[in-house]
This record gives C-alpha cells, structure tokens and sequence, in this order.
C-alpha cells in the first residue's frame, strides 16, 4: 500500500473496535486506575515530521504506566556507559506476570528484562543514580511532545505508593543479591512517579517517534545510535506486552509497550509512531481494544516489521 489515508483509516478503526471497548476489566490493584471510565477509546498516529492524527478519546490525558519503561530503558542507554545497564537485567521474554517474583531467585536476582517491574526497578536505579529518574524522564516527556502539561498525577501516585509491597518485595529481593545500588524506597518512589505520568495518545504518540526515527529526536538531535534504537525497538517486540509479547508479536507485528493504564505504544520503525488507550485488560494486563486497533491498523496497512 503507497498512500495511506490516516484520519479515514482511524475513523474506520474505531468503529471496527466498538464492540471490543469495554470489555475486559480495569486495572484495581491501584485503586485509583479502577476509578477510570472503562468504554474510552483514543488512537493517534505521530508522522516522522512530527504531525498527529487521532480519533476518539485522543486528546484525554490516561496513566501511561509501564509505557514508561520505553523511555526510561532509552534515557539510560543514552548516557555515556549506559550499556552496563545490561550487565543487571537480562533481554529474554520472561513468560511470567509482570509482577512475579518466582524467576527472580531462581535467576540470582537478575531480571528477565527491562519491562518486568523488577527490571524496571533496576533501570530507575540506574537513571536516578546522579538525579532524580523521574524528574529525568518528565523532561524527556516533555521536550518530545511538545507540551508542558504533561506531568505526574499526584493521586495515581499516591495510591500506587500505598499498594507498592510487590514492587518493595522486588526490589529487596535484588538487593539481597547486590543487585540495587540505590537505597530501594527511593528507587520504588521514583519508579512509581514515573508510572504515574498522564498524557494524551497525541504526546505519546510524538514522544515515541525517536524510536520509528532509528534514535533521532523530535528536535533533530540523536538521542540514540541506530543500533541502540534497534535493540529497544526489539526488546519491546519480544518483551513490551508482558506475559503476551508472543500474542502481541503474532497479531500487531510491531515494537510496542503497554501499560496498565490500557495504553499501549507501538513503533513503525522508518514510518511512524501510534498511541493508542482504552482501559479495559485482558487477564494478562493488555488493553483489548488497543490490541485489536493495533491488529487492525497492520493488517489493513501491511506496515509491520515483518
Ligand atoms: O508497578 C506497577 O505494578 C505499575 N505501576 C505498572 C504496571 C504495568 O503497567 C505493567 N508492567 N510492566
């Protein structure tokens, strides 16, 4: 396919998906994601020149939640020594919830990957040693979609902060192997602020054209070389959805990260960058009707990678 109409191909997506918002349940284990109206839907589409088309709720702020781990995995691959990070948490699918503990004493207390939460927590530790990792992200946040508004929900955080003994149990569980450089609540604090950042599938959608750029910013600056941006964009292909990459991988085709927020964002390297957020989850924490928008959109457009 040469000339893809984007705004008539979402409107065509959103109304293919309607009878799949909706379904699935809400995300309770942070009581104030529960709060969230399950039947939104939003899609945005980011063009390399930075342009945006979306339909539905596209333009209404949600918890990107682990969407974040894209972006904190890339700060810290960015600095200069940032693949030490791979000497602390691995780059396999891990077949597990995200939340598990079981692999990680059997595995010496190295995470299966970057977007598990302890792997996550491993990359926080390693953003937030000289500075604040979420401070650090927001700005990155920021810059690449253009727009100030984007910022820490104080209530998300402050729920998560209560519900946090999994992450807690994690995170010690590392340090018991000497895997935590930080001291762990102020790892976990700002693990937590870092998930509860709120945008709109627009800003994300723009925020993430580095990595359909192979690693070049919004601002014509690289962020990543190109083969860093291959390697997150291929961790994400076969780690980004948690227990269901495999799914993902074999319906959509392309890099993506999802959240339990229902958010999900997925990367056409050399082409463009989508967002897309309905809240209702799959038992394994995916938003179905994301996942079956993203389905759509490769399956009419052809663009995946592969
Ligand atoms: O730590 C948590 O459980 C949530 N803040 C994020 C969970 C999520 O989106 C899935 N994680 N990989």
């Amino acid at each position: 396919m040469t000339a893809v109409d984007i705004p008539g191909l979402l409107a065509d997506i959103a109304t293919e998906v309607e009878p799949e918002i909706g379904r699935g349940t809400v995300a309770d284990y942070i009581p104030a994601l529960a709060r969230v109206d399950i039947r939104r839907f939003g899609m945005a589409v980011a063009n390399l020149d930075g342009s945006v088309h979306g339909v539905g709720d596209w333009r209404e702020p949600f918890s990107i939640q682990s969407v974040s781990k894209a972006f904190t995995l890339a700060l810290v691959l960015s600095r200069p020594d940032g693949d030490r990070v791979w000497r602390r948490v691995g780059r396999e699918p891990s077949g597990n919830p995200f939340n598990s503990l079981v692999q990680l004493e059997y595995e010496n207390g190295i995470p299966r990957n970057p977007f598990i939460n302890a792997g996550a927590l491993v990359v926080t530790d390693e953003l937030g040693h000289d500075g604040d990792a979420a401070e650090a992200l927001l700005a990155f946040l920021r810059a690449e979609s253009g727009s100030d508004a984007v910022s820490v929900d104080a209530e998300i955080a402050a729920s998560e902060a209560e519900h946090a003994n999994r992450n807690l149990a994690l995170g010690y569980l590392m340090a018991s192997y000497g895997n935590m450089r930080q001291e762990l609540p102020d790892v976990v604090e700002q693990y937590i602020r870092q998930c509860s950042i709120t945008m709109n599938c627009a800003q994300l959608a723009r925020a993430g054209l580095f990595l359909a750029r192979h690693g070049v910013r919004n601002d014509g600056n690289r962020l990543l070389t190109r083969s860093q941006a291959k390697r997150v964009n291929a961790v994400m292909l076969t780690c980004g959805a948690y227990d269901a990459a495999g799914e993902f991988a074999f319906r959509v085709g392309l890099p993506g990260k999802s959240g339990v927020g229902g958010g999900i964002l997925a990367v056409v390297p050399g082409r463009c960058a989508i967002a897309v957020w309905s809240p209702g989850l799959d038992a394994r924490g995916n938003s179905v009707a994301g996942v079956a928008a993203l389905d759509r959109f490769t399956t009419v457009t052809g663009w995946s990678v592969f």
